[in-house]
């Protein structure tokens, strides 16, 4: 029934307009990409591009986007890689980017590092095919639940992401935290909320979320669903009033950098 409704475009935009505002990784995500944005210019690629989600943000600033997926993983969780969707431009092995030196005037990496076993060579990649005084725009958690197992292998601070980028031949220049401590709890206490209890990812998934993950099979609890849909509602208004009124410096839920080629 629910998922009939959701093949009605514009319930299932209204849908996933409010799941994104809920969902608190994704929209700080989106607000600080959107920030960002405007310092590309020219090539751009996509490192672990998935199906693109963020294309739509950078094409007004720059003049290609390339999407680049490693083969392996791509085939095994991404939407696309289902049927339907944006797919990648190129896929690859995961080791060599295959593309020359100096290729691109800008790159962007979201939420890759931690499905990579070998993070540190692929930063390295990163900066190989980036021109000097291009710009890597770089997210990775530093706290969040286990997620497309199990190729999910480590969490970042920000000091590692901006080691990372130094050994690469990039300094970081920015580093947006993506929520405080209320935020993170507020993640945390949503997605036990919405999997584990109303066991809703089967649903997400009908919406367009979720959509690096495996196909979840579990039937959604719609009788919870009027209970567990405004705590949610509620968990993330609190988070992010609470995150505003007592910021935690030493949490979050992600880190997003942006360095540029030396
Ligand atoms: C959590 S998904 C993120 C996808 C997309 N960036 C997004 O934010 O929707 C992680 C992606 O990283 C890709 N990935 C893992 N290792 C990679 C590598 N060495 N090179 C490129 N992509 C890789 C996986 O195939 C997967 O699609």
């Amino acid at each position: 029934m629910i998922s009939k409704l959701l093949g009605l475009p514009p319930v299932r935009a209204a849908a996933k307009k409010t799941a994104d505002w809920v969902d608190l990784q994704w929209s700080y995500l989106i607000e600080q990409l959107v920030e960002v944005a405007p310092r590309m210019h020219g090539k751009m690629l996509d490192v672990g591009c998935g199906d693109c989600p963020y294309e739509y943000i950078f094409t007004p600033y720059v003049d290609s986007y390339t999407g680049v997926e490693r083969e392996g993983t791509f085939e095994l969780t991404t939407s696309s890689a289902r049927g339907g969707g944006r797919k990648p431009d190129v896929l690859y092995d995961g080791e060599r980017l295959p593309f020359d030196d100096e290729t691109f005037d800008c790159a962007l990496s979201v939420q890759v590092l931690e499905h990579t076993p070998d993070p540190e060579p692929l930063v390295r990649e990163m900066g190989r095919v980036l021109k000097k005084g291009g710009l890597l725009v770089l997210n990775a958690p530093f706290s969040f639940r286990l997620h497309e197992e199990p190729h999910d292998y480590f969490r970042y601070t920000p000091h590692g992401l901006a080691e990372m980028c130094k050994r690469a031949g990039l300094r970081a220049e920015l580093t947006f935290p993506q929520g405080r401590l209320f935020r993170v709890l507020g993640h945390k206490l949503n997605s036990f909320l919405g999997f584990r209890l109303a066991r809703m990812d089967g649903l997400m998934q009908d919406m367009g979320k979720l959509g690096h993950e495996g196909r979840r099979a579990s039937t959604t609890r719609t009788w919870l669903l009027p209970v567990v849909l405004p705590a949610m509602l509620g968990v993330s208004t609190a988070a992010r009033v609470l995150d505003w009124a007592a910021p935690d410096p030493t949490e979050s839920l992600s880190y997003l950098v942006v360095a540029i080629k030396l």
